[in-house]
């Protein structure tokens, strides 16, 4: 099983380059199948998840070009089936994005429900209360959602609940209906605005998208297009946070500092400093950091994607620091891995308060999601001694060439497979 080692206590200094949005490239990829026509897609991070869609939409008739690592072509002109196959919505959650594009372009999509997730329930009826609104018969079948509609028609929607998945599958499906929707009480993160700009650049007219209300014109086809995805605002908020956390210095390049400044605003409220230019920002850290305060929300607020980083961040700054989770109800799994590496927190409920410690010592943990392993891996390069984390897969699920990334910034970091790597890892970090 594939692991991370890591010996601690380098600060990170150098320059990091982030790539696409994994969670805008879910969402785009899902779209390109509401086109006929060639679409070609660049800045797609070769990640586990996006790989995975992939998968699922080339098991349905999708042609998928590979014209570079991060640039694929799609062909949808010769779908042959709207059901997805249970394998892929295992794997990731995503997949239910094909929903709201295969009901928007044939009318009909069968797509097994989403399982339990390990950082809570994430439920989804605001997205069938929005296809129904649309005019789709929605029901569960032998656990899979159907959704079938002769014709979609436009219609005002009001989310009950901002969810960014729901905003997603409901914009999709709502473009190739007859007549105007309004949605209101829509997430505004980065990727529903991506998404957004990525259907009008294949001819939907859909404006609004970054507000609290989208309103679509519906257009009954898409054409072909070339776009070019954006930057990971959460690959890019976890290196800042890395770097924080090791005292170092590092210029992050290929972002939007406009998708960054929550995350930038807490780091220099805890005594970072943080530079912005036009496509980057710099962040570097000395001596102890102050304590803060915390809460998750629905963009532009803190995001719940970044709240393990921050939280292995705080658990090293000066005195009590409070983390509270407002979007997921069991997002600090991985404060008891953080436990075994010397970390002081307390969860009471949504709840995390963290006392600040000197140092992490190094341990043999388990990374219990995609962002939480992230965080532990910055907790691991802070630490005293070697750290090794399990379950890495979880990692590799949102973050492309994590360690190759690291060590370019001086990390002591492989990924090992094998004991007789760790050996030779080991000769080589002590030499
Ligand atoms: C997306 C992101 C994920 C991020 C999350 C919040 C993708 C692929 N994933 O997940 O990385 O952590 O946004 O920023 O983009 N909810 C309902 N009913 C619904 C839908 C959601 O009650 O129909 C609740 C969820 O249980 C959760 C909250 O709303 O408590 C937010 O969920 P949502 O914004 O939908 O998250 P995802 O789209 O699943």
């Amino acid at each position: 099983m594939e692991k991370y080692a890591i010996k601690g206590g380098t600060p990170l200094h150098g320059e990091v380059e982030i790539g696409g949005a994994k969670n805008a490239a879910l969402a785009i990829l899902a779209a390109a199948v509401m086109t006929d026509e060639p679409v070609i897609i660049d800045n797609m991070p070769d990640v586990r998840d996006t790989n995975v869609l992939m998968q699922a939409m080339e098991s349905i008739g999708v042609k998928i070009e590979h014209l570079g690592r991060h640039t694929i072509k799609l062909d949808s002109s010769n779908l042959k089936d709207s059901v997805i196959d249970d394998e892929y919505m295992k794997k990731i959650r995503a997949s239910y994005y094909m929903i709201g594009a295969l009901l928007g372009k044939c009318g009909r999509a069968e797509v097994p429900l989403p399982g339990g997730c390990n950082i809570g329930i994430r439920a989804i009826d605001q997205h069938l209360k929005g296809f129904r609104a649309l005019g789709a018969v929605v029901r569960i079948e032998h656990g899979s959602i159907v959704a079938e509609a002769d014709c979609l028609h436009g219609n005002h929607i009001f989310m009950d609940k901002v969810s960014v998945g729901a905003t997603i599958n409901v914009m999709m499906a709502a473009c190739m209906s007859s007549g105007k929707t309004i949605i209101e009480n829509v997430a505004k993160e980065p990727h529903v605005v991506d998404l957004a700009n990525f259907l009008n650049s294949m001819g939907a007219n859909i404006k609004g998208a970054g507000t609290d209300v989208i309103r679509i014109q519906g257009v009954s086809r898409l054409h072909g297009t070339e776009y070019t995805i954006i930057p990971d605002q959460i690959e890019a908020g976890t290196f800042m946070m890395a770097a924080a956390a090791t005292k170092g210095d590092v210029l992050v390049k290929n972002v939007i500092p406009k998708h960054l400044e929550c995350i930038t605003a807490k780091l220099v409220e805890i005594g970072c400093r943080v530079i912005e230019y036009d496509d980057a920002v710099r962040v570097s850290a000395s001596g102890v950091l102050n304590t803060t305060q915390v809460k998750t929300l629905p963009y532009p607020g803190f995001p719940t994607d970044m709240q393990p980083q921050m939280t292995v961040l705080l658990g090293t700054a000066s005195g009590t620091s409070i983390v509270t989770e407002s979007i997921f109800d069991n997002r600090f799994k991985y404060v008891d891995e953080l436990a075994r590496m010397g970390g002081c927190i307390k969860v009471e409920g949504n709840t995390a308060i963290i006392t600040g410690v000197e140092k992490y010592s190094g341990a043999t943990i388990t990374a219990p999601d995609l962002r939480a392993g992230a965080a532990l891996v910055i907790a691991g390069l802070v630490a005293e001694g070697e750290t090794i984390i399990d379950d890495i897969k979880y990692v590799e699920r949102g973050y492309e060439d994590f360690e190759k990334k690291l060590q370019g910034l001086g990390a002591n970091m492989i990924k090992v497979t094998s004991d007789h790597d760790l050996n030779m890892f080991r000769l080589k970090v002590v030499m």
